[in-house]
This record gives C-alpha cells, sequence and structure tokens, in this order.
C-alpha cells in the first residue's frame, strides 16, 4: 500500500547500484509509483523514493536510493551507503558486461557498506526473454558464492518487482 497516516516503526534505507541502463531508476519507480518510462534518462547524482508498507504488523518506510551507474556523474560514494541496510545489484540480462561488473560492484558495496547489509542480486529486463546473455545459472552461482539473494525481474512488465523489494525489506527486519 501507499503513505497513510500513521506513525513509522522503521525506516530503512536501500541502494541501487550497477552499471548505466540497467533500469535501476525505473525499477523503483515501478516500486514506489508503479510507474514505467521507456524513455528515462541517465541519473545525475542521487535522487531518493520512499514507499511506505506493512511488514509483520509494523510500518515500515522504505528510503529507496538511486544513483548513475556512469561514473561521471555518480556523488560521493561513502555518503550514499551511509546507513543502507539493504542493497539491490543490477544487471541487465541482456548486456554481460552489466554482469560482469557485478564483482566491481560488490566489492566497493563491501568497501563502504555495513557487514551486515542485505544484498540482493538482480538480473533485470527479463522481458526481453529471447536476447538474454546471461544464463539464470551463472546469476545464481554467484549469488550463492558471494552470498546474496537472487532475482530476474522486469520493470516494464513489472515482473518481480514487488516481490524483490519486499524480499529485501523483509530480510532487513
Ligand atoms: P543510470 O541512471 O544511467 O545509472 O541508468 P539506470 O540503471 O537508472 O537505467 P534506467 O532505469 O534509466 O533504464 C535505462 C533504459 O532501460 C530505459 O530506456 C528504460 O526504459 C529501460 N528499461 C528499464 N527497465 C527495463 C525493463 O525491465 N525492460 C525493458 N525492456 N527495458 C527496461
Ligand atoms: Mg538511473
Amino acid at each position: 500500500g501507499g503513505d497513510f497516516n500513521q506513525k513509522i516503526d522503521y525506516v530503512f534505507k536501500v541502494v541501487l547500484i550497477g552499471d548505466s541502463a540497467v533500469g535501476k531508476s525505473q525499477l523503483l519507480a515501478r516500486f514506489a509509483r508503479n510507474e514505467f518510462s521507456l524513455e528515462s534518462k541517465a541519473t545525475i547524482g542521487v535522487e531518493f523514493q520512499t514507499k511506505t508498507l506493512l511488514i509483520d504488523h509494523k510500518t515500515v518506510k522504505a528510503q529507496i536510493w538511486d544513483t548513475a551507474g556512469q561514473e561521471r556523474y555518480r556523488a560521493v560514494t561513502s555518503a550514499y551507503y551511509r546507513g543502507a541496510v539493504g542493497a539491490m545489484l543490477v544487471y541487465d540480462m541482456t548486456k554481460r558486461q552489466s554482469f560482469d561488473h557485478m564483482a566491481r560492484w560488490l566489492e566497493e558495496l563491501r568497501g563502504h557498506a555495513d557487514k551486515n547489509i542485505v544484498i540482493m542480486l538482480i538480473g533485470n529486463k527479463c522481458d526481453l526473454g529471447t536476447l538474454r546473455a546471461v544464463p539464470t545459472e551463472d546469476a545464481q552461482e554467484f549469488a550463492e558464492r558471494e552470498n546474496l539473494y537472487f532475482m530476474e525481474t522486469s520493470a516494464l512488465e513489472a515482473t518481480n518487482v514487488e516481490s524483490a523489494f519486499l524480499t529485501i525489506l523483509t530480510e532487513i527486519y
């Protein structure tokens, strides 16, 4: 559900990271506002959106942070990760390179974030299945090795988006 007049029991900060154009901003738009745009512009700096939900009879305000995948548009890294209790590591399943870069993003995340942060690997754009460049098994194997949750999503078709955010928020809780 959306926002309602009620006391907030918890505020959870979750950060989105991954290469440019993998769909971080559209995953957030889908989750927070149930919107999607094919003409999404590259993010510059940092943006965030909140969504309040009920988890186990508690009011949880999810504060989802979104930054630029492009190095030149990124803001101060340490501030971005500060206080984050969850992270989504997003790649585009039609772009092998965006998956190969996950190790680097994970390294940056682990270098800056709290050691107990809950991390989920996301293979986005599963609506483009015929163009798949990353087999599910490769991602699963990486996720298992690195102790990450894993899901394939489509921001366009709203596949698994709610489910991915709910899983991470429930695990944090
Ligand atoms: P940066 O802000 O530069 O880091 O990129 P980003 O990761 O935020 O990517 P963004 O959400 O702006 O999406 C990039 C492009 O991919 C846009 O044209 C989106 O419409 C498209 N896109 C995002 N998610 C999906 C999806 O699930 N399926 C398809 N087919 N396209 C998507
Ligand atoms: Mg963006």
